[in-house]
């Protein structure tokens, strides 16, 4: 059961890790121009912008490739099963990658829609709203199939909304962020 969470985890990584490197490198022109959709509000808002999606797109892919190294340093396979074509590699962890920031842009979109302003958080949409993406996308190539089998998958939805959290209130321990949630 660890090791089917620990490995969940892992597989996750490049999906998990692009809203981390938006948060740091983001900034600069929205992704929708300051323009609004016809209910007159913003389409997704500041806190979607243009660096900030490229940002977490490229990283996702570099935290993937380290995890490729890690793996074949200390001589185990999770990715590099599926490495032996590395282009394939790449477009499976580019997709889940593009796959979680789109997931992230239509989180947005469909708040702006429900009138929450940016920041404001919507449970459950903020937590899974980018990962069924990333499973979305990802699911077009076989190697998704070979490594995401359905315990995994599961495992994902199940633990991303608690992963959330602890790493939530840890940021709030460590006084990184002023609530909890
Ligand atoms: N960010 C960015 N570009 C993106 C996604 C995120 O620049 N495509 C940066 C922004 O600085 C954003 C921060 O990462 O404020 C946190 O991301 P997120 O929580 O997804 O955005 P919110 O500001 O909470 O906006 P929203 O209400 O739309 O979720
Ligand atoms: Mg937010």
């Amino acid at each position: 059961m660890i090791t089917l969470v620990l490995k969940t985890i892992w597989l996750l990584l490049p999906a998990y890790t692009p809203n981390n490197f938006a948060v740091l490198f983001g900034g600069g022109k929205p992704i929708d121009l300051n323009k609004n959709f016809i209910d007159g509000r913003r389409i997704f808002g500041d806190g979607k912008t243009i660096r900030g999606f490229v940002a977490g797109v490229i990283g996702g892919i570099i935290v993937a490739n380290l995890q490729l190294i890690i793996e074949r340093s200390f001589g185990f396979e999770v990715y590099s099963s599926v490495a032996h074509v590395y282009i394939r590699f790449l477009l499976l962890v580019f997709l889940l990658s593009f796959g979680s920031m789109t997931g992230d842009l239509f989180g947005s979109f469909v708040k702006r829609r429900l009138g929450f302003e940016r920041g404001r958080s919507l449970p459950v949409l903020d937590q899974l709203m980018f990962l069924v993406f990333a499973y979305a996308f990802a699911s077009a190539l076989d190697e998704f199939h070979m490594l995401f089998t359905m315990d995994i998958l599961i495992t994902g939805v199940i633990i991303t909304p608690a992963l959330h959290l602890l790493v939530n209130v840890m940021a709030y321990k460590l006084k990184l962020k002023d609530v909890w949630w």
